[in-house]
């Protein structure tokens, strides 16, 4: 029996431990399952451990409103000293390019337990875009014993840095797991779609409205490396789209960072109730995001999980990023970068809505991800 230590802290990486945490939960003869959030993030976090139904053993609740890097890093460094040493776990898994998955295996190298890194090998190369994530990635790569890649890609990645291929599993990434369980869920539920409107009705948009052919543009942003002047570039230009096609919606579920929010106002204004054809809403429960990703004809986005999702629902996504580590989609031409430029995003948001080849070209359905059974391959090959 070998003790797994599963951590994480923000909405991303909750959506993609959640089925992991599932799947080594179900080889209770194998595995002792022990989770530890550290609530890098709080709500938004707790969104989804509500969704997945998970309990952690333990809860560092570190987020502070408006924390800056060092606030995470110290916080989740300082806390998981103790956790590591009640615990003593065989393994500990972090994921991804968070704060509390680069801290978290730091914490775990300064007690000599080995460290696995699920979503590793994902690469820009450029250590400031996105900014910490890119350095966060490449240290925890560094630290971690066991690699699991999603993608051929990714391996490649890892294999060029030096990483024996031995010690490399390509799984497919977790997040497709967690989608096909959500998607699953909505398809063959007709009272919980009613539900979900409802949901989403509460949050501030009708979804009824999307009759007669009526499109739908879904928004988000939150990258640290856009705050200031790349987010008023982004909401001047969203602002401008809702007055050139007022019969187009235009949804943006805001991220709770004061930073996003900030220079949404600028735009738009203190009171962001009233504006027509533009809904600013609060962050949505994975569920009523992924029902209302489904009814979207474009995704506008620069969020990394969301790449990932949306061309296996065969949205368009345009990213808001100069840079992107999943070049996967870029190449099945199903995603755009558009960086935060203005012109970049009024152009291609236009063209996919007024240009039904281009939108033709951009829409149709790819996985390059995964195929939704990654987290068994993880535990496959951990045991
Ligand atoms: C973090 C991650 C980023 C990831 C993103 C996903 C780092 C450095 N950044 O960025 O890689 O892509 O999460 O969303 O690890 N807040 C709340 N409630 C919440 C969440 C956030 O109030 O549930 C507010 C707080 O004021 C908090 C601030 O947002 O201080 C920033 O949170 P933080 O986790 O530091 O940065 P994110 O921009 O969310
Ligand atoms: N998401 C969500 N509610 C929202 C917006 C996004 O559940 O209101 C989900 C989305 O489906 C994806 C993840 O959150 O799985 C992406 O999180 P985010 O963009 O915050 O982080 P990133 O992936 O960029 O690290």
């Amino acid at each position: 029996m070998k003790t797994i230590l599963l951590v994480f802290g923000t909405r991303p990486e909750a959506i993609k431990m959640a089925p992991l945490v599932k799947a080594f939960q179900h080889n209770p003869e194998d595995f002792k399952t022990i989770v530890c959030v550290t609530g890098q993030h709080r709500e938004m976090l707790d969104q989804v451990l509500k969704i997945f139904e998970i309990k952690p053993d333990y809860d560092l609740n570190i987020m502070k409103q408006g924390q800056d890097l060092y606030d995470v890093t110290a916080r989740v460094l300082t806390g998981m000293r103790d956790v590591l040493k009640e615990v003593r776990p065989d393994v500990v898994l972090v994921h991804g390019d968070t704060t509390t998955s680069t801290a978290a295996a730091l914490a775990a190298f300064y007690q000599q337990i080995p460290v696995g890194h699920v979503e590793a090998g994902l690469r820009t190369h450029n250590i400031y875009s996105p900014w910490p994530e890119e350095m966060n990635r490449q240290i925890t790569g560094r630290i971690a014993t066991y690699h699991f890649a999603p993608t051929q890609l990714s391996r490649e990645n890892l294999l060029a840095e030096g990483v024996k291929d031995k010690m490399i599993a390509v799984t497919g990434n977790t997040v497709i797991d967690a989608l096909h369980i959500v998607v699953d869920k909505i398809k063959n539920d007709a009272s919980l779609n009613q539900l979900l409107a409802a949901e989403l009705v509460s949050a501030g948009y009708d979804t009824s409205r999307l009759v007669g052919g009526k499109r739908l543009v879904l928004i988000t942003g939150h990258r640290r490396e856009n705050f200031g002047d790349g987010f008023i570039s982004m909401c001047r230009a969203i602002k401008d789209l809702t007055m050139q096609f007022p019969d187009v919606d235009f949804v943006y579920p805001m991220h709770l960072n004061p930073n996003v929010r900030k220079p949404i106002h600028e735009v738009f204004g203190t009171d962001l109730t009233d504006l027509g054809n533009m809904f600013f809403i609060e962050p949505l429960e994975y569920l009523s995001f992924v029902y209302l990703m489904e009814k979207a004809s474009i995704v506008l986005t620069d969020s990394g999980g969301i790449q990932e999702e949306a061309p296996g629902l065969g949205k368009p996504v345009l990213v808001m990023r100069d840079t992107t580590e999943r070049p996967e989609a870029l190449e099945a031409g199903t995603v755009k970068l558009v960086s935060t430029n203005y012109n970049k995003i009024y152009n291609n948001v236009s063209e996919l809505l007024t240009d039904t080849d281009a939108y033709a070209k951009m829409s149709h359905a790819v996985n390059p991800y995964g195929d939704g059974k990654a987290c068994g391959r993880i535990v496959d090959s951990l045991r």
